[in-house]
């Protein structure tokens, strides 16, 4: 059987990348047994071969209608797979699908049937906002780090740019590859419409949301973009914590210096 990776030389690039970032989630340590999700918009690079693919799937319903993805790809992790398998076998442990003509259900094209992950619905619902807002954001990375869900258990943190001040003041880089901050989002059950709708909300003002005591989802360009937004936002949080853990509050760089950057660097906020 031809598969996907070998037609379609730009679909293979994608899907080496997802391989990629889906390695160093797990190496990160979150990435626990089937945590987290990925999904990526390749209806760009979509030829006639992945076209002309009968599809190897019912219908699957979804909880919800997507009016601006009619027709479009997309390569998903497939629910309880692993990171860890996912860099090794991309094409057994995900799948690409396309949404139906009634943008309220999709098939699995190829290679194997691997049913999409449970956060689908916001992955998609996001993907639905970006493409409806002409944004080149392709990429949606749902992943658990173990730093930052920890500071989500503490409620001072939860109020709005309180987290997003406290990370960016930690060193230079975390703003100006950061820039639009971590937005936060109230505990909501995984794979919940109302977590996907809460999201959708948040990501006209971030590009990473807090999903509170559960963990984060970042968007890109592409998935190695969304992936060092949250590693930038992590390594931030483990400054802080290395300053807790040596029994001191680091003082944080000053207003004047964060302001200098937005400055520098030309950055939104
Ligand atoms: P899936 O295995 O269905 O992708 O779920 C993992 C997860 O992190 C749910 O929030
Ligand atoms: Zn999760």
């Amino acid at each position: 059987m031809t598969t996907i990776l070998e037609t379609s030389p730009a679909i293979k690039t994608e899907i080496e990348k997802v391989a990629e970032v889906a390695g160093y989630l797990w190496t990160k340590g979150w990435a626990e047994r089937n945590g987290g999700n990925i999904t990526v918009n390749i209806t760009d690079l979509a030829d006639d071969t992945l076209k002309n693919m009968k599809p190897i799937s019912e219908k699957i319903a979804l909880d919800v209608e997507l009016p601006y993805l009619k027709g479009a790809y997309f390569f998903c992790k497939g629910t309880n797979k692993r990171m860890r398998d996912l860099a090794r076998f991309p094409m057994d442990n995900g799948s690409v699908i396309r949404i139906c003509d009634d943008c309220k259900s999709y098939e699995i094209i190829t290679d194997k049937p691997v049913k999409p992950t449970s956060e689908i619905t916001a992955h998609l619902s996001v993907h639905n906002h970006f493409v409806g807002k002409g944004s080149d954001y392709k990429a949606v990375l749902h992943t658990h780090p173990i730093e930052l869900v920890a500071m989500s258990h503490n409620p001072a943190f939860l109020k709005k740019d309180v987290l997003t001040r406290l990370l960016w003041s930690m060193i230079p880089e975390t703003k100006a590859f950061c820039p639009r901050g971590l937005g936060i989002i109230p505990y909501k059950i995984p794979g919940s419409v109302e977590l996907a709708d809460s999201s959708l909300e948040e990501l006209d003002d971030y590009d990473v949301v807090m999903w509170e005591k559960h963990g984060v989802l970042a968007v890109g360009d592409d998935i190695l973009e969304a992936f060092d937004q949250v590693d930038v936002l992590t390594k931030a949080a483990q400054i802080y914590i290395a300053a807790k853990n040596m029994g001191f509050e680091p003082t944080g760089m000053t207003d004047e210096a964060m302001q200098e950057m937005s400055i520098v660097f030309n950055l939104p906020k």
